[in-house]
C-alpha cells in the first residue's frame, strides 16, 4: 500500500516526544503532512483519520502512558489506519507504556504496524543532577529517521491492511499499577518572576493562574510535567522532588531506543 500523507499526533509538554515524532516523519518522506498537538487540549470534535499513516508519540509517566494523553487520544477514531505508537521515557524504563499505547490506539481503530520506545531528557533532570540531559540527541534523531524509512518500506510492502496483525511490543497486561502522584506542584521565585504569564499559556492542564499578584499552581490539576520549569524565560519556576537525586544516581547509564517493526 502506498501512503503519501502522514499525520503526527503528540502530547509533549517538554518537547522530546514531539522531536522524535518529527524525526520519524522525516524518514517517511511523504508529500503531505498534518499534525495534531494534543499537549494543551484535545480536539473539540472527534477527528477521523483514515488515509494517513499516523505517528502517535507520548511520554511515559510512572511506567504508563501519561494519563492526560490517554484521555485526549479518545477524541480520535480510525478505520484500519496504519499507526506507529511511540513512547518517550526519561532513561529509567518504559515498563508497560508502549503496550498500553498500542492497545489504546488499536481500540480507536488504528493498526500498529511498528512501534518504538525512545529516550528523552527526564522531566526531573536538573543542571546539577542530569538524567538523559539533551536527549533526544543527534544519534537518537538519526535512529528515528532511519526508523521512519524502515516503516515506509514495510507499509509499502503490505497488500491489504485487513490481513496484517498488530506489531508485538514489550510490556505486560495488566499494566503496571499507578503510584500516587506527588502532592506538591512547582513553585515560583517571585524575585525572578516578571508575571509574563508564559507558564499559564504552556501548562498542558491549565493548572496555573495568578492569585494575589503571584503565580499559583493548583496541585490537583498539575501533572508535574515540568513544562513551566523548563520553559520559564526567567528560570523562576522550580520543582524539587527527591526523584531527581534517585534517578540521577540509578539511571544515568545511557539507554538506547528500542524499535519494533517485524
Ligand atoms: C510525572 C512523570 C513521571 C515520569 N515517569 C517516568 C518513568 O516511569 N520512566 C521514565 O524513564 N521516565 C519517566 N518520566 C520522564 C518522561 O517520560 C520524559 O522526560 C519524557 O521525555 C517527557 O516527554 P515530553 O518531553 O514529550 O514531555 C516521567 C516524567 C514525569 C513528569
Amino acid at each position: 500500500m502506498h501512503y503519501n500523507k502522514v499525520h503526527l499526533i503528540y502530547f509533549s509538554p517538554t518537547h522530546t516526544s514531539a522531536k522524535i515524532a518529527y524525526a520519524i516523519a522525516e524518514g517517511l518522506e511523504t508529500d503531505t503532512f498534518f499534525e495534531t498537538d494534543i499537549t494543551h487540549e484535545a480536539p473539540e470534535h472527534i477527528e477521523n483519520i483514515e488515509e494517513e499513516l499516523t505517528i502517535i508519540a507520548v511520554p511515559v509517566y510512572g511506567g504508563r502512558v501519561a494519563e492526560t494523553a490517554i484521555e485526549r487520544l479518545q477524541k480520535f477514531s480510525a478505520h484500519n489506519t496504519p499507526a506507529v505508537p511511540v513512547v518517550v521515557y526519561g532513561n529509567r524504563d518504559y515498563d508497560d507504556a508502549l503496550k498500553e499505547l498500542c492497545d489504546t490506539v488499536a481500540k480507536l481503530g488504528f493498526i500498529p504496524v511498528a512501534a518504538g520506545a525512545f529516550i528523552g531528557e527526564h522531566s526531573y533532570s536538573r543542571e546539577n543532577m542530569p538524567i538523559a540531559a539533551g536527549r533526544p540527541d543527534a544519534a537518537d534523531l538519526q535512529k528515528a529517521t532511519e526508523f521512519g524509512k524502515e516503516i515506509m518500506k514495510k507499509v509499502s510492502s503490505i497488500q491489504s491492511l485487513e490481513s496484517i496483525s498488530a506489531v508485538q511490543v514489550k510490556g505486560n497486561f495488566p499494566y503496571k499499577q499507578k503510584g500516587p502522584s506527588t502532592p506538591q506542584a512547582p513553585v515560583t521565585d517571585n524575585s525572578l518572576c516578571t508575571l509574563c504569564e508564559y507558564c499559564i499559556d504552556i501548562c498542558p492542564t491549565h493548572a496555573i493562574s495568578v492569585r494575589d499578584g503571584e503565580m499559583f499552581s493548583n496541585p490537583e490539576s498539575c501533572i508535574k510535567c515540568c513544562a513551566c520549569v523548563k520553559d520559564c524565560p526567567e528560570g523562576a519556576r522550580t520543582f524539587d522532588t527527591p526523584y531527581t537525586a534517585m534517578l540521577h544516581a540509578n539511571f544515568s547509564a545511557r539507554k538506547e531506543p528500542e524499535l519494533f517493526i517485524k
